[in-house]
């Protein structure tokens, strides 16, 4: 850690150390149990349950409309279900309380389909604006610094954060939306399709990031993606949404073994074998290199 991050955690902690509750240690730090949510007569969910491991990348797959989006929102308490519980690190969302709810919300980091940043601020103040919300009592100095040391963390160069949402490439905009979801050291951390619309240079330079940011940080990552790779490359497990519910849950291989049509369909099919195909040329391209060192 550099000496800037080291001084500014000092600070944060010193400032808000009351405010910072514990890590959550226990097993899941997501448990949804007979989930339903519908809009008027459409039922999206019904009976849908999940458990996600802590420190774990768990990739969500399913066609699209099935619901993906509308999950990662029922669990951060942005859509209210009709039936059914979900806890986020040990505490429960359906029955939270705007008390609980605002404490909760601080520990984790959401980067939404589309970005969602604030067009109208800079990279550097949508960076800061989960930082003022939550810790109002930073100084506007500090604050900066953290900002920056975000935008930085999620690969942008320096100069991104003077730099509008409009100025910016695509793959720049995702990272920049990360950048604010890592503003607050979330312990979760969702993704909702952070590689649609990159280049696959980008994309595979996105999942390395989240990967190694997974690794360093202690994040557990809920990772909604239609892009095989990425599930290949960097999903510890992947649960499937079909028919209103989670069908499945497990390793690629796990899925594989599943005679499910769309699972078949969608890992079996020519990009899935294809995806396949291009992880095994990688593996053993760094087997080779391993083995050469
Ligand atoms: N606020 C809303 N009001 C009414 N219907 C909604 C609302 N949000 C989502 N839906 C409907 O719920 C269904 C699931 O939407 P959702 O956005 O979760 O799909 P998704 O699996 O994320 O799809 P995609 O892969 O295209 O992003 C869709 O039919 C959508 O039209
Ligand atoms: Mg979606």
């Amino acid at each position: 850690m550099s000496d800037d991050a080291e001084q500014i955690r000092d600070v944060v902690q010193d400032e808000a150390l009351d405010e910072i509750p514990p890590a959550f240690t226990g097993e899941h730090p997501i448990v949804i149990r007979g989930l339903r949510n519908c809009f008027g007569d459409q039922v999206i969910h019904d009976g849908l349950d999940l458990e996600v491991n802590r420190g774990e990348i768990i990739g969500v797959v399913g066609g699209s409309g099935t619901g993906k989006s509308v999950l990662m929102r029922s669990i951060i308490g942005l859509q209210i279900p009709s039936e059914g519980s979900i806890e986020v690190l040990g505490r429960s969302i359906t029955d939270a309380q705007d008390d609980d709810d605002i404490d909760i919300r601080s520990r984790w980091g959401v980067l939404f389909q589309g970005g969602a940043l604030f067009s109208t601020l800079t990279v550097a103040e949508n960076v800061e604006v989960p930082l003022k919300e939550f810790y109002p009592e930073i100084t506007d100095a500090l604050r900066h610094e953290i900002a920056r040391f975000k935008v930085l963390l999620s690969g942008l160069p320096e100069e991104a954060t003077g730099k509008f949402p409009s100025e910016l490439s695509g793959g720049m905009r995702k990272r920049a939306g990360l950048a604010r979801a890592l503003a607050l050291d979330p312990e979760l951390l969702f993704l909702d399709e952070p590689t649609a619309g990159l280049d696959p240079i980008g994309a595979a330079a996105f999942d390395s990031l989240t990967r190694e940011l997974q690794e360093t940080l202690g994040l557990t990552v809920f990772l909604i993606t239609h892009d095989l790779d990425t599930l290949y490359e960097i999903c510890d497990r992947v649960a499937v949404l079909a028919d209103k519910k989670v069908i499945a849950v497990g390793t690629i291989p796990e899925l594989l073994a599943l005679d499910h049509p769309w699972i078949q369909e969608y890992f079996n099919g020519p990009r899935g074998r294809g995806a396949q195909g291009a992880q095994d040329r990688s593996k053993a391209m760094d087997n080779q290199r391993a083995g050469k060192a």
